[in-house]
């Protein structure tokens, strides 16, 4: 483990070591939120990277382990499509693992993309405020990331109008076809997080990761962007995402 300007990165060995680790600190961080007050507050990611970790949390073992029933499943983005679509981050989230563990369903505070991004945001910002009681800057115990090959995390996009929000928690995204419309959360939210978890693998990442963890140029892309002044941020990557790494 190294500590690369305020953010601790631990290089494993492959995208399974990466689930595992993944899978322990969210165990962990779950038993200390749980102790501090009550409940963990988390925002999940889409994409291919997680999906060894969410594997592994509707396994048998964290099954057991995790106490479900504490835990609060937020989304740190969706796509604007139905829940049951292939590319929806809820659909991700439920079919790994949400269908197999004792989580109660009303601790599952998904983002409806298929209402319109306009109108999933507004009804996901009243979501947050319902439940932190405050829509500015909810504390997420954890947000969990990851990154495009364009340096993107949740639904941040290099040069996006998106980025420069200062007040709302929540903004659509609006992309070209055939990109979907998107809704995410937005970076004073990430940053006010008590822990954020970058998971990535493989690669494609290797020039990313060095040009956001390595070479310096971190704030060209929003995934750099990503640094909560109050929070820890923990970078899991594996030896081919972390090639170019020092
Ligand atoms: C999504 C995301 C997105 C993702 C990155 C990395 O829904 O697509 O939340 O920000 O984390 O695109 O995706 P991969 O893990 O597939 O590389």
């Amino acid at each position: 483990m190294s500590r690369v300007r305020g953010a601790l990165v631990e290089v494993l060995s492959d995208p399974t070591a990466v689930g595992h680790r993944a899978a322990e600190v969210f165990l962990h961080l779950s038993q200390k939120a749980v102790a501090a007050h009550g409940r963990l507050s988390v925002a999940l990611s889409g994409g291919r990277t997680p999906g060894e970790l969410y594997g592994l949390l509707g396994s048998e073992h964290y099954r057991e382990k995790i106490g479900w029933e504490r835990i609060h499943f937020f989304w740190a983005d969706e796509r604007c499509v139905p829940k049951e679509d292939e590319a929806s981050n809820f659909r991700l989230a439920l079919e790994t693992f949400l269908s197999h563990v004792p989580v109660p369903s009303g601790n599952i505070h998904r983002i409806r993309g298929e209402e319109g991004a306009e109108k999933a945001a507004s009804d996901y910002e009243a979501d947050l405020r319902d439940f932190f009681g405050t829509s500015k800057s909810p504390p997420f115990d954890l947000i969990i990331l990851g990154v495009g090959e364009d340096g993107h995390t949740a639904s941040l996009f290099p040069g996006s109008k998106a980025l420069e929000e200062k007040e709302r928690p929540v903004v659509p995204v609006y992309k070209e076809k055939p990109q979907v419309d998107r809704v995410t959360l937005t970076l004073p939210v990430l940053n006010h997080a008590a822990h954020i978890l970058f998971l990535v693998t493989g690669d494609s990442k290797t020039d990313i990761v060095c040009d956001i963890l390595g070479a310096g140029k971190r704030d060209k892309y929003p995934a750099g962007l990503v640094s909560p002044a109050d929070g820890s941020v923990l970078w899991l990557l594996d030896r081919a995402a972390a090639d170019k790494l020092k």
